[in-house]
């Protein structure tokens, strides 16, 4: 085997014609529907910054760091829940709808927020959390006392406790229940989650519709759309004499067309932890329903690849997840706040998982998941989590990045279920990585070992050009230049092992094509880009200068350090002529 690479000149690698081929398009050009190459990143407000020195990151300090996350190139921010709240689940248990906790700030400092978040380009998408309330929220309170109340029906009750009433808990282990007696109703209120989360009925249309006033209202305050939090529960059958839920999928259409006529580029990301077969029925037939949804089956799939080495199963996921109406996007992620959940593994694959990056029990969460940071499950190990990050920017979807993971942020192990991934941003070597000025951060800073903030900063990583936060910086720059992902086709190559995944994108006769090395031992692939020879004659590296040129019959040969990962655009006979690299009689040789 040879290995061909020679030096080309420094040509621009931008995409040649990003308008060519409109026929193919439909009438969508490159500028409209901007989640479909959007790079997402998540953070909550209350562990990012805190700026008036109480120990709770605050809508203040974040603005301060907006130029940091516009300067990381990030196009979207999606805050975690920052409504009223009693904050027993994060802020996913909301009091008032309607109000930003004071902790974090006013009202008036969330529009500053979305203010300069618009100038600055950057779009802002919230949680919406409506599947359940807090027990503290008054439309609970005044449900509980008295039965007569409009707001009874807006919650699910029943008399007896149901049979059944203690399977289907999102949290087993720590939840017993999902009916839980409450002394005042004299009756069983209904909660997926924790039992001070009780379930809205979501069926009444009076429900309905404070869900449609909700999302207007936080719209006309500057939001570009919603991540909807557990939307199988939500348009799920709930009571007492439901046994299996079915879905309401109508709802899912009139929550969009609802924010359609409000704001006509405002989406919808869905947290749904579903099977493919029903992947459709979210996004619906005509596009009409879900604009985005995050896809599990991927993100399982492709930690079990990290884990094995082998990308086989999550082809087979990618293939799974394929079709989808040409409006709709996924939403593509490595760690996010919560577990990694592990459940739709065979129990042989999370298995694997679990022995690969997090053999102990205290790594593990709710009999499924994982509750680390991707750092520390990758061990830190630099070139792992860049071959993990590629992975992410280059599968199909649009990519979302965890606060922190830009810095390879780790975890403390000694706070409880989901909190120890959730600790305050490390931004430089000051008393708690200058997170906060109180000796009280609402979540404790990582202060020792190797993830402490001494070693893992954003001032210093800032210095650095072979920091992790730079790399990032770096490879999000080049996903914005590779538009093809978001937009185009994917066909999975043969390499002829299972270690490592090439994909090519085409899309309006542009191609592009990733190649990733799972494995920690070097390997020596041959293959083809699926192009017509003279078509694919030549791949163009986007990161480095090792380009490579098919041999006569259209195959290339890479030898790939372990871990390794290469992102190209394909160029052929045309490339090579603008080039001069060849006469124009070679060419007309080479296409005869
Ligand atoms: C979703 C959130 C999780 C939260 C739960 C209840 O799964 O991601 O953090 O605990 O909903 O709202
Ligand atoms: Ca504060």
């Amino acid at each position: 085997m040879h290995s061909q690479s020679s030096a080309l000149p420094a040509v621009d690698l931008l995409l040649p014609h990003p308008l060519a081929d409109l026929t193919r398009g439909k009438y969508a050009v490159i500028n409209d529907l901007w989640y479909k190459n959007a790079v997402i990143y998540c953070l909550s407000v209350g562990t990012f910054m805190d700026a008036n020195a109480d120990g709770i990151g605050d809508f203040q300090g974040l603005m301060r760091r907006l130029d940091y996350l516009q300067g990381l190139g990030v196009t979207a921010v999606w805050l975690m829940p920052f409504q009223q709240s009693p904050c027993k689940d994060d802020g996913y248990d909301i009091s008032d709808y309607y109000a930003v906790d004071p902790r974090y700030g006013t009202l008036g400092d969330f529009v500053e927020f979305t203010h300069a978040c618009k100038q600055r380009g950057v779009r802002v998408i919230t949680d919406l959390v409506v599947n359940h309330t807090s027990n503290e929220h008054p439309w609970f309170q005044e449900a509980r006392r008295d039965p007569a109340s409009r707001y009874r029906d807006w919650y699910i009750w029943s008399k007896k406790k149901p049979p059944g009433a203690n399977e289907g808990m999102v949290f087993p282990g720590v939840q017993k229940t999902t009916w839980t007696y409450d002394r005042e109703a004299r009756a069983y209120y209904f909660h997926r989650f924790y039992d001070f989360q009780p379930d809205l009925n979501t069926s009444n249309p009076h429900v309905q519709a404070e869900i449609l006033k909700i999302m207007g209202f936080w719209i006309q305050l500057g939001v570009s759309g919603f991540r909807m939090d557990a939307v199988p529960f939500i348009i799920g059958t709930k009571g007492a004499a439901v046994r299996k839920p079915a879905e309401q999928y109508d709802m899912l259409r009139m929550f969009r067309e609802f924010l359609q006529w409000r704001l006509g580029d405002s989406i919808i990301l869905g947290e749904a932890n579903v099977l493919p077969k029903t992947d459709m029925e979210y996004f619906g037939d005509d596009g009409d329903r879900m604009h985005m949804m995050f896809n599990f089956q991927v993100n399982q799939h492709l930690f079990y690849a990290l884990a094995a080495a082998d990308c086989r199963p999550l082809t087979k996921a990618l293939h799974a997840t394929k079709p989808r109406p040409s409006t709709a996007q996924w939403g593509l992620f490595l760690r996010n706040h919560d577990e990694l959940d592990l459940g739709r593994l065979s129990a042989q694959q999370r298995q694997s998982v679990f022995d690969a990056f997090g053999p102990d029990k205290n790594m593990q969460l709710y009999e499924r998941g994982i509750r680390r940071r991707l750092a520390p499950m990758l061990a830190g190990d630099r070139r792992r989590m860049e071959l993990a990050y590629s992975l992410m920017f280059t599968l199909p979807g649009t990519p979302v990045v965890r606060y922190g993971d830009e810095l390879g942020m780790g975890d403390d192990l000694r706070l409880p279920e989901r909190n120890c991934a959730r600790t305050p941003m490390q931004w430089s070597t000051e008393p708690h990585a200058g997170f906060t000025k109180s000796d009280k951060p609402i979540l404790p800073v990582i202060d020792e070992g190797p993830y402490g903030f001494q070693h893992v900063n954003a001032a210093e990583q800032r210095r650095d050009p072979e920091s992790m936060l730079n790399w990032t910086e770096r490879i999000i720059r080049m996903r914005k230049e590779v538009p093809e992902i978001g937009w185009g086709d994917f066909t999975v190559l043969d390499t002829g092992t299972r270690a490592v995944l090439a994909m090519r994108y085409d899309w309006r006769n542009n191609s592009v094509l990733f190649v990733h090395n799972l494995d920690a031992a070097p390997r020596e692939v041959a293959f083809s880009t699926g192009l017509r020879s003279e078509n694919g004659s030549l791949l163009v590296n986007l990161l480095a200068d090792d380009h490579s040129r098919a041999d006569a019959r259209g195959r290339h040969y890479l030898l790939l350090e372990g871990y390794a990962y290469r992102w190209y655009r394909v160029g052929g006979l045309d490339y090579l002529l603008k080039r001069s690299e060849i006469s124009v009689e070679q060419a007309i040789k080479r296409r005869e």
